[in-house]
C-alpha cells in the first residue's frame, strides 16, 4: 500500500515510520509541504496515494491562543486541502485529532458521537479540520487519541523524566483527567485502520486514565526516583489556554472493530525503562 504521511518529522510522523515497514511510504512536512499553501492540494494528488495519514498540524495549544489565524489555518483549512487532494484519487484518509475537541464537563469517557465543544483555539480549529476531513473526502476517519507521548519530540513524558533528574521535587497539575497514550501503540493501531471498513470518527488512547500528577508519580516510580510529585491546580499552573479537566476518550468504535490499545501503564513503563527516550526534552 502507497501511503502519505503528513508531518512525518513530528511525534507521531517517527514511530508512523517506524511502524508501517511493510508500505512504501511517502513523506512530507514542512516547509516544503506546507498546509497555509493552497498547493499542498496538488502535492498530496501528485503522489496518488492509497492513504493518507494526516498527522501534521499546529500543535502548540497555549501559541494557539496568541495565533489563532495560523491555527486555523493550518489545521482547519490546510486539512480541507489534504481532504480535497485526497478525495480526487480516491484515497482513505486518517485525520488526527485530539480529545480538546470536549469541554470536559463529563464525567464517564466520552463517546465518539459525544457533542464536541472546544474550551481553546486549539480544540477549535482541530474540530473544524475533523468537519473539513470529513466533509471533502467520502473515505475519511478522524482519528481523536490523547495525551501523546513518544521517542521523537518534546512531550510530557520527556519533560518529566529529565525534571525528575534535575529537581528534588515535582509540582504537577491534578484536577485534569485523561489518557496518555504512547505515539508507537498509536502507530500500530493505525496500521489496522488502513482498510475503509470504519469511517467517521474513533477514539484510540491508552488504556485506563489517570491526571498529570499521577502520570507524573508513574514516570518518576518507573525511573527508579524517590522524588516527591506534590498535587498542583490547573489554575496555579498558569496556563494560557483553558483545557479539559476531564477528557477520558471511550475507544468504543474500535472495540467493536477488535482494535485496542494497551494500558498506558503498561506502555509507559516499558517507555521509561527502555531508553526509548534517548534526547530527554
Ligand atoms: N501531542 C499530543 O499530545 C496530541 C494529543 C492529541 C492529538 N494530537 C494530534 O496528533 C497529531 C500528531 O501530533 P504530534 O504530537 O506528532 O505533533 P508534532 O510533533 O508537533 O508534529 C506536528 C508536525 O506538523 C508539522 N507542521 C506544523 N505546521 C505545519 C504546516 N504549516 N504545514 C505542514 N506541516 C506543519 C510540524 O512541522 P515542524 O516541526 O517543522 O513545525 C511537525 O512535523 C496532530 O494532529 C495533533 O493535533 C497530539
Amino acid at each position: 500500500m502507497r501511503i502519505l504521511i503528513t508531518g512525518a518529522n513530528g511525534q507521531l510522523g517517527y514511530d508512523l515510520q517506524r511502524t508501517l515497514t511493510s508500505h512504501e511510504l511517502i513523506l512530507m512536512d514542512f516547509p516544503a509541504f506546507d498546509l497555509t499553501k493552497p498547493s499542498c492540494e496538488e502535492q498530496v494528488v501528485n503522489v496518488r496515494p492509497d492513504v493518507v495519514i494526516h498527522a501534521a498540524a499546529y500543535t502548540d495549544v497555549d501559541g494557539a491562543e496568541l495565533q489563532p489565524d495560523l491555527a486555523m489555518a493550518v489545521n482547519a483549512l490546510g486539512t480541507e486541502w489534504v481532504a480535497r487532494g485526497a478525495a480526487r484519487v480516491k484515497a482513505r484518509l486518517l485525520y488526527i485529532s485530539t480529545d480538546y475537541v470536549f469541554d470536559g464537563l463529563k464525567r464517564t469517557p466520552y463517546l465518539e458521537n459525544d457533542p464536541a465543544n472546544p474550551l481553546s483555539l486549539y480544540g477549535k480549529s482541530k474540530l473544524e479540520g475533523e468537519c473539513r476531513a470529513l466533509a471533502h473526502c467520502p473515505n475519511s476517519l478522524v482519528v481523536r487519541t490523547s495525551w501523546l507521548y513518544g521517542a521523537h519530540g518534546k512531550n510530557f513524558v520527556k519533560t518529566m523524566m529529565r525534571l525528575a533528574m534535575e529537581q528534588s521535587e515535582l509540582r504537577v497539575v491534578a484536577d485534569q483527567r485523561g489518557c496518555p497514550t504512547n505515539a508507537a501503540d498509536l502507530a500500530q493501531s493505525l496500521a489496522r485502520m488502513l482498510t475503509p471498513d470504519i469511517r467517521g470518527i474513533v477514539h484510540a488512547t491508552g488504556g485506563g486514565d489517570c491526571t498529570w500528577c499521577e502520570l507524573a508519580s508513574a514516570i518518576v516510580s518507573a525511573m527508579g526516583q524517590q522524588i516527591p510529585v506534590h498535587p498542583i491546580t490547573t489554575a496555579q499552573a498558569g496556563r494560557r489556554a483553558a483545557r479539559p479537566r476531564y477528557s477520558v476518550l471511550a475507544n468504543c468504535v474500535l472495540k467493536q472493530s477488535g482494535i485496542s490499545l494497551p494500558a498506558w501503564s503498561d506502555s509507559l513503563v516499558q517507555f521509561v525503562k527502555s531508553g526509548a527516550a534517548p534526547t530527554v526534552a
